[in-house]
C-alpha cells in the first residue's frame, strides 16, 4: 500500500516502532470485477482503543471508508463483529488488538460466502436456526407464567449465553463441508438449550427433528468448535449430550 510521506516519517522516526500495527485485511467488493486483495493499514496504538474493533473502526474513519465489517454492542453481546483474526475466529471486540507481531491478519468467517470484506452471508445459518424452533413450545395454559426449579433454571447455563456468532460453526470441519445439510455447532447448541429446558414439552418432537446423519451425526467430536467460541460455551458438548438423548 502506499504511503504518503509524512506517514512514513510518523511511523519510523517517532518513539518506539512498538506503537505501531500494521493490520492486514482481506477485501473484497462484488461491485468491481476484480479478485479479492489485501490492504495494509498502519495504526497508530497511542490513538487506537485496545480492541481490533476499535482498530477497525479508527480505519474506517481515518484511512479508508469503503472497508466494511459488522458491529454493534462492542460488548461481547450481540456476535455481529465474528472475523478470523490470526487465525482464529474471534468477536474483534473482545480479542485485544495487541499480539507479538507488527502485523496483524484479519479474514471473514471461513468457508463462508462473503458479501463484501470482512461481512459472510448468514442466511444459511439463520435459516437452520429457524429450524429447530427456537422458541418455548408448551400447550398448557399456567395461571402466570411457566416457572422452572433453580436447578432446572442451571441446566440452561453455558446454553442460554450463546450469542449466535457462528465462529464455532465456522470452525467446524464438518460445516465447512455440508453446511447444506449438518446444522453445526451453534445451531446444535441451541436446538439442546431448548431441550434442556423443563418448560419446553416437545423434547420427543425436537429429538426426532435432530435424530438424522446429516443434520446432527456429521459431527465427528473433533472439538473446532469449543476451542475457538469466544464465550466460553462448549457446544461440543451439547451435541454429546443430544446423542446422549437420542441413545437414552
Ligand atoms: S457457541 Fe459460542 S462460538 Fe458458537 S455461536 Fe454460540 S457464542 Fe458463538
Ligand atoms: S465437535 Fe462436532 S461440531 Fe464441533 S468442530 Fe468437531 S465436528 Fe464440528
Ligand atoms: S460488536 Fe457485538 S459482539 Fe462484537
Amino acid at each position: 500500500m502506499f504511503l504518503a510521506k509524512s506517514t512514513k516519517k510518523n511511523l519510523f522516526q517517532s518513539d518506539s516502532i512498538n506503537w505501531y500495527k500494521f493490520i492486514r485485511i482481506y477485501r473484497w467488493n462484488p461491485y468491481l470485477n476484480k479478485t479479492p486483495w489485501f490492504s495494509i493499514y498502519p495504526i497508530s496504538l497511542k490513538f487506537c482503543g485496545p480492541m481490533v474493533l476499535d482498530a477497525l473502526i479508527l480505519i474506517k474513519d481515518s484511512q479508508d471508508s469503503t472497508l466494511t465489517f459488522r458491529r454493534s454492542c462492542r460488548e461481547g453481546i450481540c456476535g455481529s463483529c465474528s472475523m478470523n483474526i490470526d487465525g482464529v475466529n474471534s468477536l474483534a471486540c473482545l480479542k485485544p488488538v495487541q499480539n507479538q507481531s507488527s502485523f496483524l491478519t484479519i479474514y471473514p468467517l471461513p468457508h463462508m460466502h462473503v458479501i463484501k470484506d470482512l461481512v459472510p452471508d448468514l442466511t444459511n445459518f439463520y435459516s437452520q436456526y429457524k429450524s429447530i424452533k427456537p422458541w418455548l413450545i408448551n400447550s398448557s395454559k399456567p395461571k402466570n407464567e411457566y416457572l422452572q426449579s433453580k436447578q432446572d433454571r442451571m441446566e440452561l447455563d453455558g446454553l442460554y449465553e450463546c450469542i449466535l456468532c457462528a465462529c464455532c460453526s465456522a470452525s467446524c470441519p464438518s460445516y465447512w463441508w455440508n453446511q447444506n445439510k449438518y446444522l453445526g455447532p451453534a445451531i446444535l447448541l441451541q436446538a439442546y438449550r431448548w431441550i434442556a429446558d423443563s418448560r419446553d414439552n416437545s423434547t420427543d418432537l425436537r429429538l426426532s427433528f435432530l435424530d438424522n446423519k446429516m443434520r446432527l451425526f456429521r459431527c465427528h467430536t473433533i472439538m473446532n468448535c469449543t476451542k475457538t467460541c469466544p464465550k466460553n460455551l462448549n457446544p461440543g458438548k451439547a451435541i454429546i449430550s443430544i446423542k446422549q438423548k437420542l441413545l437414552a
